[in-house]
């Protein structure tokens, strides 16, 4: 029987978040993308040392799912980047977030969006925001399920490629329009 928990990520975190992201996010957007565009993002975004550099700072925070004390899923949230969500300066936003494939659909996305959920709410914002790949329909039933609602759609442009995502947002608050 496996042993799960969910906690914030430490330092000696970064090599298992960087491969767990860019495994993840090359499997979600293998479609989206020119092959070496796809390559070279992941060889970037998702490098041990800029993952390091990222858990450093004081203004996002990651969750990291352990399973028998190796993390095999990870959720960041930070400032907003979407061009949908900059605008709103009581937003956070949520990306990064990726199972390995054998930890996925037991219950822990659920539990580990609940807590980001509750922690930004602690920190002060009132909506979380992101952006999912269009084909990725079993991401977006997902999010739908746990509240989110659509405000339009994005491109992201990098290099050759333009993978288009629906933009998401969940108000934190009750009475808050969506
Ligand atoms: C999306 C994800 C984080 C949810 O975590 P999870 O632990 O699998 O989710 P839960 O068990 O709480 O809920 C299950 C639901 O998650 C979604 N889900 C499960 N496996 C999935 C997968 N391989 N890809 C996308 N969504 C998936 C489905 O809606 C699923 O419902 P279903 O089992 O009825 O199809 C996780 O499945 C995952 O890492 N998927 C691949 C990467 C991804 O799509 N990340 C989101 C990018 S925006």
């Amino acid at each position: 029987m496996n042993s799960y928990h969910i906690r914030f990520a430490m330092a000696p975190d970064a090599g298992a978040i960087a491969l767990i992201c860019h495994t993840g996010f090359y499997q979600v957007h293998e479609s989206g993308f020119v092959k070496q565009d796809l390559e070279s993002f992941c060889q970037q975004a998702y490098a041990p040392e800029a993952i390091a550099t990222d858990l450093e700072k004081e203004d996002r925070f990651y969750l990291v799912l352990v399973c028998d004390e190796k993390p095999v899923g990870c959720l960041r949230m930070a400032p907003p980047t979407l061009d949908l969500a900059k605008p709103d300066s009581s937003g956070f936003e949520l990306a990064r977030f990726y199972l390995e494939q054998g930890h996925q659909s037991g219950g822990w996305g659920g539990k580990m969006l609940a807590m980001a959920e509750n922690e930004t709410r602690r920190r002060g914002y009132r909506n979380i925001w992101l952006h999912v790949f269009i084909p990725n329909s079993r991401a977006q039933a997902f999010y739908l399920r746990h509240g989110y609602q659509k405000m339009g759609q994005e491109k992201l442009i990098y290099r050759q490629s333009q993978p288009t995502g629906f933009v998401l947002k969940k108000s934190l608050v009750a009475g808050d329009p969506a």
